[in-house]
């Protein structure tokens, strides 16, 4: 059922059915309307494997991790251009199930629970999101069974508990994570960026810009970070702020003021309608 280049799965048997054995296989997993973020992902995922190992994108818009007023039933879905990027990055399948294919008893009883780390930033925003998350990536694991799985770390609480997870419950992959890809201006790539209006875009770049300053000020300590990010923040009326924070890389916890090493610099927004995520790792000093 392909279109361009490479076949598309839409149930686990026929995916199965295109599998080679015993050649190493990976596994990126996205909602689709695929833009460079996660192509580079496809190609970090392609260059670990080498030429021989079998390549699978997911495409599914996960209704689960979607709140009741958040964007499911408006976002992307644009399967024949994802075909054709996956396959321009280096993916030998696409896995596109439908919802009854994931889903054939409706909403499941049975998930998995996020617990403590899944409850802070995002999932405080967003009550849910990283049960389904999470439920999600278990199934597709399951139904994909790679030996690795690559994750960006732009969407850095859901890969911190996407380790969490295949730690605690003892999935047999290995978890790779890839750097943020940026448009030029900074911005860090994502599927709502196409729901920004030129004004929005502009204010949007705030986001960035204060992670940057926020970076710039590590080596003068964590309070220092905390309020270069909240000043560039602050000048930018057309930004809805959600959170601000300077976590552990670890429990999303905030750091004290004089804590040293390794950190993570959060945001959340809302630019018109749009909510944005970004983050900076960095090293406190
Ligand atoms: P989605 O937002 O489509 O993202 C799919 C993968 O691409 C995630 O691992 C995400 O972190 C990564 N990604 C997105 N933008 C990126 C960027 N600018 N740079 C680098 N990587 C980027 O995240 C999800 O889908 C879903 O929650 C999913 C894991 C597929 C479960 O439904």
């Amino acid at each position: 059922t392909g279109k361009p280049g490479i076949p598309v799965a839409h149930d686990a048997k026929e995916l199965h059915r295109l599998y080679a054995p015993g050649v190493p296989r990976a596994v990126v997993m996205t909602m689709g309307a695929l833009h460079e973020g996660h192509a580079a992902n496809i190609r970090a995922a392609r260059e670990l494997l080498g030429p021989d190992g079998q390549l699978v994108v997911t495409v599914y818009v996960n209704p689960l991790q979607f709140g009741p007023d958040e964007d499911y039933a408006r976002y992307p879905r644009t399967l024949d251009a994802d075909v054709a990027l996956a396959a321009e990055a280096g993916a030998d399948l696409v896995f596109a199930p439908g919802d009854a294919e994931m889903y054939p008893h409706g909403t499941p009883g049975v998930r998995v629970v996020a617990g403590e780390l899944g409850e802070r930033l995002e999932g405080a925003s967003r009550p849910g999101h990283f049960d389904g998350v999470l439920t999600v990536v278990a199934k597709l694991l399951h139904l994909t069974r790679p030996d690795h799985a690559f994750f960006g770390e732009k969407d850095a609480q859901q890969l911190a508990l996407v380790r969490r997870m295949v730690r605690d419950l003892d999935f047999p992959v290995e978890i790779v994570a890839t750097p943020t890809v940026r448009d030029p201006d900074g911005l860090a790539r994502s599927s709502r960026n196409r729901y920004l209006s030129p004004a929005e875009r502009a204010s949007a770049l705030a986001i960035s810009r204060a992670l940057a300053a926020g970076a710039a000020d590590a080596p003068r300590g964590a309070a220092a970070v905390r309020a270069a990010a909240r000043e560039v923040l602050a000048a930018e009326p057309g930004i809805q702020l959600d959170y601000m924070v300077l976590v552990g890389p670890l429990d999303f916890l905030d750091v004290p003021d004089d804590h040293t090493g390794e950190a993570v610099l959060a945001v959340a927004a809302r630019v018109g309608t749009t909510r944005l995520i970004d983050n900076a790792r960095l090293t406190v000093e």
